[in-house]
């Protein structure tokens, strides 16, 4: 990983590809999401964060292995330490996939959707550009139903929230989740 992260690391906002669509994941875990449909969409670019070493490996491995996928590039880190160094309506869309739910009251205001945050990733996003959320945790998806629909800032656009979209890319986690008995929303949000 040491010497192939580099080639495939996020750097900066100049480095991106001029004119094509630009794809945010938050979070991509072991990357497997990320890398399907980025090897579904060579025509679009991608750029997916992740602060777990194991998980950047995983998705470093796969680039490595498969140098026909070019257009990702990876912040190994939080996220939220490029936010303000992006500019307005960079993102045609943003993926935040099974978001850790910080399921105790008290740890509330770390979870990802909080207002602060909401008005970062509309400020990120184009003019039509959608926030893709899945969790399978019951309190996270009714807290994040509601503080998304306070902001006054998206259209919650999914129509069956339990039905994957039809493109779906599964995941280990999201698996590992099915199969403890755990139900999946999804919810498709688009920029008011
Ligand atoms: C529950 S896992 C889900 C992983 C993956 N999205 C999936 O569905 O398989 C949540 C992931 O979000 C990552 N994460 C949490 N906060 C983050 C942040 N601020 N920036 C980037 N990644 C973050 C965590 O490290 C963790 O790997």
């Amino acid at each position: 990983m040491q010497t192939f992260l580099p080639r495939v690391r996020f750097s900066d906002v100049a480095s991106l590809p001029k004119g094509v669509p630009l794809y945010l994941e938050i979070g991509f875990g072991g990357g497997e999401h990320l890398f399907a449909v980025a090897q579904r969409h060579p025509e679009a670019f991608f750029i997916g964060a992740e602060p777990f070493v194991n998980g950047v490996a995983s998705l470093v491995d796969m680039l490595h292995q498969n140098p026909q996928v070019q257009n990702v590039r990876i912040y190994p880190d939080d996220i939220r330490q490029v936010f303000d160094a992006l500019p307005d309506g960079i993102f045609d869309g943003i993926f935040l996939l099974y978001p850790d739910p910080w399921p105790k009251v008290r740890h509330e205001k770390r979870r990802f959707l909080v207002p602060s945050q909401q008005q970062q990733l509309a400020r990120l996003l184009k003019s039509d550009g959608w926030l893709q959320v899945a969790t399978d945790a019951a309190d996270y998806a009714l807290w994040a139903q509601q503080v998304m629909q306070e902001t006054g800032l998206w259209r919650q656009t999914q129509k069956d929230i339990h039905c994957p979209p039809a493109d779906w890319v599964t995941t280990r986690y999201e698996q590992k989740g099915l199969k403890a008995g755990r139900v999946p929303s999804y919810f498709l949000y688009v920029k008011n």
